[in-house]
């Protein structure tokens, strides 16, 4: 089969990008982020919000404990019960001031000398999918 040189300069774009993701999303392990299916959830638009939108939602607590079990228990344990690899979830702070520090490592992943301790999550899964784990996570939280 020939290509075309658009096609062929797309096949390398694709590689490229494939190659440099890869790299900093499976530093820990080849796990590919899960998608999320949000669309049961209220829409919240595309700007990042601080405080969770879902908080005592069901359906986002269903949500959420399924797109945990897929993208976060792997560092951060089952049941988000940690296994001392990654900071156990389940005590993080209730309420806006945990909402935001969530959202921020969420967001943002953690890196610390060039090396990825937690990918940025919030790109690949959405804000929707953020929230909805955050909803679940405060019905496990236990206080340290
Ligand atoms: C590759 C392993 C890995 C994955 C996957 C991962 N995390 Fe993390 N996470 C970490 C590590 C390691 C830290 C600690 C980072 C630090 O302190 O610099 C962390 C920190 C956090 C923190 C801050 C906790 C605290 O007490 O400071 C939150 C919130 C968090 N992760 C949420 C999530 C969520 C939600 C997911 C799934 C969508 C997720 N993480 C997926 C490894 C991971």
């Amino acid at each position: 089969m020939r290509l075309s040189l658009s096609q062929r300069v797309l096949a390398a774009a694709v590689l490229l990008a494939s190659a440099s993701i890869g790299s900093q999303l499976f530093a820990h392990g080849n796990v590919t982020p899960q998608p999320v299916d949000t669309t049961a959830l209220p829409e919240i638009g595309d700007a990042w919000l601080q405080h969770n939108p879902y908080r005592g939602n069901a359906k986002a607590a269903e949500i959420g404990e399924s797109a945990f079990g897929q993208n976060c228990a792997r560092c951060h344990g089952l049941e988000a019960i940690s296994g001392g690899i990654a900071p156990d979830l389940r005590y993080l702070e209730l309420g806006d001031s945990g909402d935001e520090w969530f959202i921020m490592r969420y967001q943002h992943g953690s890196s610390h000398d060039g090396k990825v301790y937690m990918p940025p999550l919030g790109e690949v899964l959405g804000q929707k999918a953020g929230w909805a784990i955050r909803t679940w996570l405060e019905t496990k939280h236990t206080d340290g």
